[in-house]
């Protein structure tokens, strides 16, 4: 029981790093939030044309959510694991030092899923990448990877991750409303289309 409640503390704090702010901000390029779709993820740091400041966002926002279920999992064992993870994504998505108004929780997500089952974690990665060389949508390739995750969680692993990652897919989608909005209209910009733009 205390390792499910550690689970939740430790998860949210590491979650709740906004490392897409603090490394543009270190970098000088002023304030993530007031660029692009304003979103404080790798996908906006993009839009700034860093791509190195883009990757290290990936892998540091996947990065935390790894190890706090990675920790969890050492200390307290399997579910406290999967409680730490869904409280990274929690963490990401509203964290309290910034009012709440955090990222959209896909590098988040791919850290919970690599921590927690590697093959369903490289499986996400693999059909964000076929979407997002087919259609140069960020988001359609974060939303199909995360609808078809709790699937492929529930067919290799088991009713744990397929709920887990279910809960997880939701929460990924209610982020991406406004994204949604834009692709049903035909407005979402595609990948590399602003920074064509701005050249
Ligand atoms: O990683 C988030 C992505 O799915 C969408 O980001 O900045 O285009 O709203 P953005």
């Amino acid at each position: 029981q205390i390792g499910n409640f550690n689970a939740v503390f430790l998860g949210y704090l590491l979650g709740s790093i906004p490392f897409g702010l603090i490394l543009t901000r270190m970098a000088g390029l002023g304030d993530i939030r007031a660029i692009g779709s304003g979103n404080i993820g790798a996908t906006n740091v993009l839009r700034t044309g860093d791509r190195k400041l883009a990757a290290a966002t990936l892998i540091l926002d996947a990065g935390k959510a790894a190890l706090a279920v990675l920790i969890a999992r050492y200390f307290w064992g399997e579910l406290p694991a999967m409680i730490a993870g869904g409280f990274a994504f929690l963490g990401h998505c509203f964290p309290v030092w910034l009012n709440f108004k955090g990222g959209k929780g896909v590098a988040t997500f791919i850290g919970v899923l690599l921590a927690l089952y590697w093959p369903i974690g490289l499986i996400f990665c693999a059909v964000w990448l076929l979407i997002a060389f087919a259609q140069k949508y960020s988001s359609l390739a974060a939303l199909t990877a995360s609808v078809t995750a709790p699937i492929f969680a529930y067919s290799f692993s088991g009713e744990p991750l397929a709920i887990t990652s279910g809960l997880i897919a939701l929460v990924l989608i209610f982020q991406h409303r406004a994204n949604l909005a834009r692709l049903l209209k035909g407005t979402e910009p595609r990948i590399g289309s602003e920074n064509k733009a701005g050249e």
